[in-house]
């Protein structure tokens, strides 16, 4: 009986798992929506060169499938979208670590999604360095899809669906990994983040209120040594002091294997940052008010301790006051996109394109 429960169950995860996409033959091009990369006027030149990569309105929304769609992992059970959700700017929401395959637990915590043409280096130690390799790294990860690239490539050219999409998007007779990833990026490098009430008051079309302004002050004077520019980052790899020793992970050390590297890691940026807790690398901060507390008197010191952190008198954090501590809170919640996040252009297209689909859901 157990057996027979057990079986039957699997059968209709398996049959949930194909039949409904399958039957999805074609994406809806929604009329008037908007697929140029227009980088905003007050943000700096791109570093990813979208002219090898022309964005396509097939291209943009193969992309938008494949992060969705669950099929790119070992076991078409885990997709993209289970660890980068809109509605907290592409984070996991309340997730330290996400689940990944087999419900293991991911390395680190999730990162936010947007402006990544404008990043150099991605991950949290900077172990991928250009925006068309992001995907492999999740894909071959084995806590997370735990697919073999080519594997995953084999499955979609034996879709009739993809097979049509990626004929009608890239004009080739069979998909290869580079399609794959020149599809994902164009959806995800197109994901930017550039409206936020803090963008309205930098291009003049908003005004921010007095606690507001006085926290972009403070933090300007007490943060922006590292969370500096439009991006709140000058993308440099940091100790921010969370730890006494860096043992189960080193950081950028992984990647540069230099001693002076152990306990850096990259600095976030901290737009829609109200939305995408928990904190830190490891997600192990779950405010933004005990973030502010590990500044002002939670700081552990190492070797590799930003050298900022030091005061004259030898002891070592960012002192705020409670009032400076609100403030810069007030400041922070001005960086929260909602355009974003509501943006339908980045939603999942299984949901939103065709109301038959009702029992598609992620893990
Ligand atoms: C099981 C959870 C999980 C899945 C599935 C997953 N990610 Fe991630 N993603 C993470 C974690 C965790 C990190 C941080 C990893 C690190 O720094 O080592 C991350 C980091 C990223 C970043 C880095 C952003 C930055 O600013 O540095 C991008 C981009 C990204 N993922 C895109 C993707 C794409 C595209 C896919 C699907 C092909 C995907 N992820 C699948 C959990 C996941
Ligand atoms: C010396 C550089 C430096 C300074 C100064 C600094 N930070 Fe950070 N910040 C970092 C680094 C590095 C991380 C990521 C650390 C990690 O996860 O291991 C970080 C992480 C954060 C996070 C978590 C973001 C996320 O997505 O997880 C917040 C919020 C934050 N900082 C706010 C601030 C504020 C507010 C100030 C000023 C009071 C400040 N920081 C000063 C380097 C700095």
């Amino acid at each position: 009986m157990k057996t027979y429960l057990f079986i039957s169950f699997l059968v209709v995860l398996v049959s949930c798992s194909r039949d409904p996409k399958e039957s999805l033959m074609q994406v809806p091009i929604p009329a008037k929506v908007n697929y140029q990369f227009e980088p905003p006027a007050h943000f700096p030149k791109p570093v990813y060169d979208f002219m090898g990569n022309p964005v396509t309105a097939k291209g943009f929304e193969l992309g938008r499938m494949l992060f969705y769609d669950p099929v790119l992992s070992r076991d078409s059970t885990v997709s993209c979208s289970s660890c980068h959700q809109q509605f907290v700017a592409f984070a996991h929401s309340d997730h330290a670590r996400s689940h990944g395959i087999d419900n293991q637990l991911t390395f680190r915590n999730s990162i936010a999604i947007f402006n990544l043409a404008w990043q150099k280096e991605y991950f949290w130690d900077g172990g991928v360095n250009h925006l068309e390799l992001i995907p492999l790294a999740p894909i071959a990860n084995p806590l997370e899809m735990d697919e073999v690239a080519s594997r995953a490539v084999h499955k979609l050219n034996i879709s009739p669906r993809y097979s049509k999409l990626f004929k009608e998007a890239f004009g080739k007779d069979s998909i290869d990994s580079q399609q794959m990833l020149f599809a994902l990026a164009q959806f995800s490098g197109l994901m930017i983040s550039s409206n936020s009430k803090y963008d309205q008051f930098v291009t003049n079309k908003a005004t921010l209120n007095k606690p507001e302004l006085d926290g972009l002050t403070i933090f300007t004077q007490k943060c922006s040594g590292c969370h500096s520019g439009v991006f709140q980052t000058d993308n440099s790899y940091r100790n921010n002091g969370l730890n006494r020793t860096f043992m189960s992970d080193t950081g950028r050390e992984r990647i540069t294997t230099l001693k002076s590297d152990i306990g850096k890691f990259k600095v976030p940026s901290l737009r829609n940052v109200v939305l995408t807790s928990p904190y830190m690398h490891d997600g192990r901060i779950s405010t933004l008010d005990q973030v502010l507390e590990h500044y002002n008197s939670g700081m552990y010191k190492s070797l590799t301790l930003d050298s900022t952190f030091y005061r004259p008198d030898g002891t070592y954090g960012i002192s705020l006051s409670d009032s400076e501590k609100q403030n810069i809170l007030a400041f922070l919640q001005t960086l929260t996109d909602n355009t974003f996040i509501n943006d339908t252009r980045f939603s999942d297209p299984f949901q939103t394109s065709s109301s038959n689909i009702s029992n598609h859901s992620h893990p």
